[in-house]
């Protein structure tokens, strides 16, 4: 006779047997209730455990042991793969389960500097006993410092009465944005460089030419020329894979969101047409979870992409992160839409070779692909011309800390941050004097205001003083702040997201944490330690993770001083 449950229901053994662990039949039931016809496919265990911790608020053993018997894995492997992802609550058997809402406050740079930390303690004492309330690193929504979910819902700028009013209202959901749908998009002459392509009027050496004269670069940090990778993913053999990398995590980042949540439909024609030159079979795209309202809006212009395509369409599949900075890497990213761990993966071969289930892919960001339509349309040149002199091309920047209008903002590659301050960002708020700023999020390094006017663009002189634009996210620190402080918030970030994988990475920023807790820094230590890191770790999150430190010690030595 099986063993059997309360309700009478028999406790199954799981296959393969994991250990002695056993399942409930009623959780079964629970599991295949919520998945339905999907497929049981491993690439889609993060999406499953989604339905399961949106459904009951966090997972159990018992739902993952029936999910790992339903998918016919080892319960250890579903184990790995829900613990590794912030946004998943796994409940040990007999622990108590969090309350129904979670209050996340960001307690990233710019939140931090508007007073994150504050909020996060008032909102625990007087909220604490009701809701969970928790820090949760950058939510995109560093213009609106600082912020909070309710929820889905993005309470900004947040106060405690506030984010207090949304929880007795029970303003949990997202607030989905008006954007531009699929009929004003070919209004506006939308989709019809994708269906030149598709007829045959451009050819893709012509289109991936266009490309390298425009000097379009990669913008989700790297700045790799953008027509050279599709030329790389074009060389190898079929079939093949786009990515779409929206997992915009970079502290200070907000502009993929932006791009999004406006007019969706230019990205995906960007993204159409390069799977069109590479041969591409599949397009993934791959959003942040921390953009519930981006889902809906890139749901709502697939279905309507769908019932009326311009251009014969490849498959599209959108997945959702699961809170994990470090799948924004593409190749973390890649073993993440695989159902994996987020880890990145050792490179050779990068992902132009064998990413996405072992297909050459071609890894955009959001917004490389956003301009890819219009420098088809208004010519290379036109690109080109729009950056400064040995700086061609623009971008958008997404610009916060101490300026009166944060927001996105498109300015010419090689624009300075007092530029960004006083033409774009209505100047520094009242009180408040340009002290220093990070001219790309959290790994860009960290510049004081008298090397404010160097040229924001890859490489270049933000380059000869060991700093990067990466993903243009420009943070704006004012007499009020510290280097000091700036460095420590973003060494926490990384030791946070750190994946563990290797150890310069995962004891690197930990240790680095703890150096810089103690109001004398041992300089020559952090430094030491920050160069291994630099060397020897695997991916940008390790190489890049003392680069606030490093630079905060050389452009602000004064704070050091005793
Ligand atoms: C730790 C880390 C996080 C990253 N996060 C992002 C991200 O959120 N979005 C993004 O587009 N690229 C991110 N990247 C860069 C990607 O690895 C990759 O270079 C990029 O998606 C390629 O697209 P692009 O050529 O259009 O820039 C990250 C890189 C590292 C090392
Ligand atoms: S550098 Fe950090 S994030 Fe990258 S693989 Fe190593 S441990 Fe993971």
């Amino acid at each position: 006779m099986p063993k059997r449950t309360e309700a009478g229901l028999p406790v199954l053994r799981m296959r393969p047997i994991p250990k002695g662990r056993r399942f409930e039949a009623e959780a079964l039931e629970e599991v295949r209730a919520l998945l339905g016809a999907t497929p049981r496919r491993r690439d889609l265990l993060i999406e499953h455990l989604h339905r399961i911790q949106d459904r009951y608020g966090h997972l159990s053993d018992r739902h993952l042991l029936a999910l790992a018997h339903e998918m016919g894995l080892a319960a250890a492997e579903v184990y790995e793969v829900a613990t590794f992802y912030h946004h998943f609550d796994v409940v040990k058997d007999g622990a108590a389960p969090p309350p129904a809402l979670t209050i996340r406050v960001c307690d990233s740079i710019a939140c931090e500097m508007a007073g994150g930390a504050a909020l996060l303690s008032t909102l625990r004492d007087r909220l604490g006993d009701r809701v969970r309330v928790i820090a949760a690193p950058c939510i995109g929504r560093c213009e609106r410092a600082p912020a909070a979910f309710v929820g889905h819902h993005v309470v900004g700028p947040a106060t405690a009465e506030s984010v207090e009013r949304a929880v007795l209202e029970e303003r949990t959901t997202a607030d989905v944005p008006e954007y531009r749908t699929l009929a004003g998009y070919r209004d506006a002459g939308g989709y019809g460089e994708l269906a030149s392509c598709a007829r045959g009027e451009r050819s893709p050496e012509d289109v991936m030419e266009s490309l390298e004269r425009s000097g379009l670069k990669g913008l989700g940090g790297a700045g790799f020329p953008a027509a050279r990778k599709w030329g790389f993913v074009r060389a190898e053999p079929g079939p093949r894979a786009v990515v779409v990398n929206a997992d915009e995590g970079e502290p200070g980042t907000f502009k993929d969101r932006h791009l999004m949540e406006t007019d969706p439909h230019r990205m995906l024609e960007g993204a159409l047409i390069a799977a069109w030159a590479v041969e591409a079979s599949t397009i993934y795209i791959y959003l942040r979870d921390e953009y519930p309202h981006c889902r809906a809006v890139m749901e709502d212009a697939l279905a309507a992409l769908r019932a009326d395509p311009p251009a014969p369409l490849p498959e599209i599949v959108l997945r959702r992160g699961a809170g994990a900075y470090i799948c924004g890497e593409e190749t973390a990213l890649i073993e993440s839409l695989e159902g994996q761990r987020g880890e990145p993966r050792l490179r050779p071969p990068f992902p132009a070779q064998r990413g996405v289930f072992g297909r050459p892919t071609l890894v955009h960001n959001v917004e490389t692909l956003y301009w890819v339509p219009a420098i088809l349309a208004r010519g290379a040149d036109w690109f080109a011309g729009t950056g400064r002199d040995g700086h061609p091309g623009q971008r958008f920047y997404s610009v916060s800390g101490r300026v009166r209008r944060p927001g996105v903002y498109l300015a010419p590659n090689g624009v300075t941050v007092r530029e960004l301050i006083d033409d774009y960002a209505g100047g520094m708020l009242d009180g408040h004097r340009f002290y220093g700023y990070l001219p790309g999020g959290a790994s860009g390094g960290i510049l004081p205001a008298s090397l404010g006017d160097i040229p924001l663009d890859f490489g270049g002189e933000l380059g000869e003083y060991g700093c990067f634009v990466g993903s243009g996210a420009v943070v704006v620190l004012s007499d009020r702040d510290s280097a000091r402080a700036a460095a420590l918030n973003v060494m926490r970030f990384f030791a946070h997201e750190s994946c563990g994988k290797c150890t310069p990475c995962r004891v690197g920023t930990a240790k680095s944490v703890a150096l810089m807790e103690v109001d004398d820094w041992d300089r020559a230590l952090l430094d030491e330690l920050g160069a291994a890191m630099a060397d020897a770790s695997i991916c940008g999150l390790g190489q890049a993770a003392p680069n606030v430190v490093r630079r905060a010690m050389e452009h602000f030595p004064e704070e050091f001083e005793a």
